[in-house]
């Protein structure tokens, strides 16, 4: 038995069997289970892998309590204080920050993938225009594979790089066009002329009648809410990513059950339900009740937007997008709209009453990435789309580490059997009521 091992004894039998302790650069250490059934015949049981590292990664890291967050070591609030999302995309799928010369070759390759196959309008023309856009996401991304037949091999290094650029650049084009079909508005392709979030905005709110200009301070606003959302290590989405294409399915599908996974309300819908949820408090005189009911034992309501899993002591994001939000109000010149004035009560009231307080139920990143989507005026049913774009970076960064790391096997958990364990098959005239 060496130091860094683990032994395990099955108490019924006295068989034990030592396993090795794997170490992280930081963060908690791990007990290697590859070898558990082969030793000791058992397997592990842990629903929600909670407890379970799925993978080694080298992309970022997260300290919940001390809140940390870090893409490729560098801390997040400098990457959102002196980057933008482009540059914090290449950190996060090469490791390193650009040079001037690699950042100016990656965003030429960006922009000139930005448009899609006209023909991939008619997918986006055939949907009624209620669908949601999420639904529309899944489909048109996952449609993407269908057009490139030339550049599927993920095991050449220059096919999976193409995808990843494709993906990357062609989110925002899809999103843009989901909108505007849903809101029965012409398309409005990409300008090479403008940045990667103003080119976005462009294509959501301009029109071919009348000139739009992209306001610095909303552009800044979205753009760190992209940089804080590019990555979140192995969440559930990011996880569907690895397991879809740990059986070698091609990257847009593997994408597009990402996008699957984050429309889930408990994953991706939370700065739509802080919305919904200033939306039904409605009169800020009645804010007082919805606390009290936050507060009471006896009622299961929760101020959405308030707490986190894994951030408990506060959440780095939701510092850093705070000031952001504040900035975005002032010069929208919101701040008196209802809405925005209860936001402004909720989160004063969080910040001092002795529940929220001691629990440290702070505004999470999604109380104030809820209020600068809503003041950009991009509806309710496009909040995780927004999510699921700035998530790309992240999902094609996971899984071009995956694609290349030996010790990956193809994704196949365990279970607990709990059913009838054999029996005969019984004729149905036989079979009673
Ligand atoms: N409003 C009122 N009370 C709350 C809230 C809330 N939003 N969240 C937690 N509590 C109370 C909870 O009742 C419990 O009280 P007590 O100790 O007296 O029983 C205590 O705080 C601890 O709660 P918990 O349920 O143990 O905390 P958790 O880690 O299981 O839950 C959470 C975290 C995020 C699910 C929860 O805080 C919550 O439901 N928040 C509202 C929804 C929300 O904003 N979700 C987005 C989170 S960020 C998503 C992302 O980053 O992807």
């Amino acid at each position: 038995m060496t130091d860094n091992t683990v032994t395990i004894t099955d108490n019924r039998n006295g068989a034990h069997a030592d396993f090795d302790i794997l170490d992280p650069v930081v963060g908690n250490s791990c007990i290697d289970v590859r070898q558990l059934t082969s030793k000791l015949g058992l397997f592990t049981y842990d629903p929600g892998f909670q407890a379970t590292a799925s993978c080694r990664s080298d992309i970022t890291y997260i300290d919940g309590d001390e809140g940390i967050l870090r893409y490729r070591g560098y801390p997040i609030e400098q990457l959102a204080e002196h980057s933008n999302y482009l540059e914090t995309s290449y950190l996060l799928m090469y490791g390193e920050l650009p040079s001037a010369e690699q950042y100016q070759t990656f965003k030429t390759s960006i922009k000139n993938h930005t448009i899609v196959h006209e023909s991939l309008m008619q997918f986006i023309n055939g949907f009624h225009n209620d669908a949601h856009p999420m639904a529309m996401m899944v489909g048109v991304v996952g449609a993407l594979s269908a057009f490139y037949h030339d550049s599927l091999d993920i095991n050449d290094p220059k096919h999976r790089d193409q995808c990843a650029h494709r993906l990357l650049a062609k989110l925002p084009t899809i999103a843009a066009l989901c909108f505007r079909h849903a809101m029965g508005q012409p398309p409005v392709y990409p300008s090479n002329e403008l940045g990667y979030i103003e080119n976005l905005l462009n294509m959501m709110f301009s029109f071919p009648s009348a000139e739009y200009h992209v306001s610095p301070i909303a552009a800044r606003a979205l753009e760190l809410i992209f940089i804080l959302h590019a990555d979140h290590e192995q969440n559930a989405s990011t996880s569907t990513v690895r397991l879809s294409s740990s059986s070698g399915a091609n990257p847009y599908a593997c994408i597009a059950a990402g996008i699957t996974s984050l429309w889930g309300p408990a994953h991706g819908g939370a700065n739509e339900a802080v919305i919904r949820m200033l939306e039904e408090i409605n009169d800020p005189g009645e804010i007082q009740n919805y606390v009290s009911r936050a507060k009471d034992k006896d009622d299961n309501y929760r101020l959405m937007g308030f707490g986190h899993r894994i951030y408990k002591n506060h959440d780095p994001r939701a510092t850093i997008i705070r000031k952001a939000a504040n900035d975005l109000l002032d010069e929208l010149e919101t701040i008196n709209q209802p809405l925005f004035e209860i936001a402004k009560q909720l989160e004063r009231i969080a910040l001092e009453d002795d529940y929220f307080v001691e629990r440290n139920l702070y505004p999470n990143v999604d109380f104030y990435s809820g209020i600068i989507l809503k003041a950009l005026d991009i509806p309710l049913n496009l909040f995780t789309v927004v999510f699921a774009m700035a998530r790309t970076a992240g999902w094609i960064s996971q899984w071009s580490e995956m694609i290349v790391d030996q010790e990956q096997r193809i994704g196949r958990p365990r279970q607990i059997y709990t059913g009838i364990e054999n029996r005969n098959y019984v004729d149905i005239s036989n079979r009673g009521m």
